[in-house]
């Protein structure tokens, strides 16, 4: 595990979470019996290339060419929260790369994904031809998946689709009696994205009574008194994934559902960053009411309706009308790029400006960490903005966002701690609701979840549902149960995501730790190694 300055990086066998791609050429032996060998193998290699490319722009690795079909992981060598979302948007952009490959012959491939924990071990091969063995059931899950796909389509096992809440438009195609499965495997079909904005509302409960948090909502509340009075207001809420910053802002939201005012939300993505100013494009799609089916004219229509009443001018709404990508003649206005975007927020703005007019506005603006830079200085403008106008801007973030808006006067700064022991175990007594959960398991849940909302309602859950299935209401009431499970899948990823971030030093110390317990001192790690001692700096 260990690596000196001047040899090679060796990694041992490693158990973590992974999201399983396994991908197959449709009637690939009617293609072997119509062309020669040297035409196949072009063909075939187009396919892959294809594949492999793709893939790689979600982060997926390669594993293993195997005839037609390719392996493919997600979580691995780097793990991220959203594995599993990336396996299913690489999926079906797979799905439409092949079919669009020009090729002799048109192809078609099926798609099985799985998610599971796996032991990934040593690497076999050299160089290029490098691949890593997975051990477990998921590879094989996400094969026998892939046979169950109609070609061009999509099938993932229950474990993704948990993931991947309603992120995608999904078909649910029932338990499915596997090979090499004792149990038949229930399995989704996945049509598309959803066009849900909102991961917390796709991913995330909120269902639960909100617990704690008094002092921050009353501080959102006299911000947005403040706001409403002209005086606009900025709230900066930070904090880790999952201590509850949009739950903050949708709690907030509630409280003031009964007075009149406008909402416009904005959300960053992941997987959008590099696309300019894609939480304003997205509201102003949202806003306007755009529907998936919509004709271009009836977009138009709509976009024009939702401009009229703010923009300076016709120049205003052929800039956004582009910005849209829908038919428009701002070429024609013959601006330099700088003016013409200076012309393009100062519209944006106009439309905010335009809103409060008739009503307070409680802008919300979410994971500031994903920000495109376009979006970034659209936002520093409106930042700038909002100090004249009716308006309270909630600008939510993870703390590895570097800003400098803090020291304004019109501005608060939000920091989210972890909750205290009392509001936890009233979370934890929420999510059981009838369940006859003991005082032990509770006070252990308490114990390992550290008062991160996120990850007491995940091992709450995981806890029920292992009871639900061992149908042993006893063993809810032993806290004997939690050792084994101690980390529920979905909260897998984003731990050793985070792990991966710090670097192999903290991991080691992370897996070291996983085996002594939650608290050790630095003399049992240096034991636990199997090498040299390193500086941990
Ligand atoms: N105070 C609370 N009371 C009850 N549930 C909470 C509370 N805070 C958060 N939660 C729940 O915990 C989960 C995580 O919260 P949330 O999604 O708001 O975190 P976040 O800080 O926005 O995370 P991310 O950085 O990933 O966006 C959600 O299901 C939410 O409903
Ligand atoms: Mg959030």
């Amino acid at each position: 595990m260990t690596s000196g300055p001047s040899s090679p990086p060796t990694i041992e066998a490693e158990r973590r979470q992974l999201t399983v791609m396994f991908c197959d050429l449709v009637g690939s032996t009617p293609l072997s019996t119509r062309f020669d060998p040297e035409d196949l193998r072009e063909i075939v290699g187009a396919y892959h290339r294809c594949v492999a490319d793709t893939v790689g722009r979600f982060g997926g690795f390669v594993a293993k060419y195997m005839g037609d079909g390719v392996l493919v992981y997600f979580g691995y060598p780097e793990a991220h929260e959203d594995d599993a979302e990336r396996a299913a948007r690489a999926g079906l952009a797979v799905i439409d790369a092949v079919c669009r490959l020009t090729t002799q012959e048109p192809l078609n491939v099926r798609i099985g994904i799985a998610t599971g924990l796996v032991v990934v071990g040593d690497l076999i091969g050299a160089g290029a031809a490098q691949e890593r063995g997975v051990v477990g059931e998921t590879p094989n899950l996400a094969s026998r998946l892939q046979a169950l796909a109609r070609p061009g389509t999509l099938v993932v096992a229950d474990s993704t689709r948990r993931q991947i809440g309603t992120l995608f438009e999904i078909e649910d195609l029932g338990p499915q009696p596997l090979a090499g499965f004792s149990e038949a495997q229930r399995a989704w079909r996945v049509l598309g994205e959803s066009g849900v904005v909102s991961r917390f509302e796709a991913l995330r409960s909120g269902t639960t009574p909100l617990v704690g948090r008094d002092e921050e909502l009353d501080l959102l509340l006299r911000r947005w008194h403040q706001a409403k009075l002209g005086e606009g207001r900025v709230a900066l809420v930070s904090g880790e994934p999952g201590i509850g910053k949009s739950r903050l802002t949708e709690a907030l939201s509630q409280r003031i559902e009964s007075e009149p005012h406008t909402r416009l939300r904005y959300f960053c993505s992941p997987h959008h960053q590099d696309s300019a100013l894609y939480p304003f494009i997205t509201q102003l799609e949202h806003a306007a009411g755009f529907a998936r089916d919509d004709t271009v004219e009836q977009k138009l229509g709509k976009l024009g309706e939702l401009l009229a009443g703010g923009a300076h001018g016709d120049d205003e709404v052929e800039l956004l009308a582009e910005l849209l990508s829908l038919p428009n003649t701002a070429a024609g206005l013959n601006l330099s790029p700088q003016r013409k975007r200076e012309m393009l927020f100062e519209g944006i703005l106009h439309q905010l400006e335009a809103l409060t007019q008739s009503r307070p506005v409680l802008m919300v603006f979410e994971d500031a960490h994903w920000i495109d830079p376009t979006s970034r200085e659209l936002l520093d403008l409106t930042l700038d903005r909002v100090r004249r106008l009716p308006v309270l801007l909630i600008v939510t973030f993870r703390p590895e966002f570097q800003q400098a808006w803090g020291g304004q006067p019109h501005v608060t700064t939000l920091a989210l701690n972890r909750l205290g022991e009392r509001d936890v175990t009233a979370l934890v007594r929420g999510l059981a609701g009838n369940a006859p959960l003991g005082s032990e398991i509770v006070a252990e849940i308490v114990e390992r979840t550290d008062g991160v909302p996120l990850f007491v309602e995940e091992l709450t859950r995981a806890v029920l549902e292992r009871a639900e299935q061992d149908d042993r209401v006893a063993s809810v009431l032993s806290a004997s149960l939690l050792p084994a499970m101690a980390v529920p899948s979905t909260l897998h990823a984003s731990l050793i995501a985070r792990l991966d971030r710090l670097g192999p030093i903290a991991k080691e110390v992370g897996q070291i730790g996983a085996v002594l317990g939650r608290e050790f001192g630095y003399d049992l790690i240096e034991q636990g190694r199997d090498g040299p001692p390193r500086s941990c700096n």
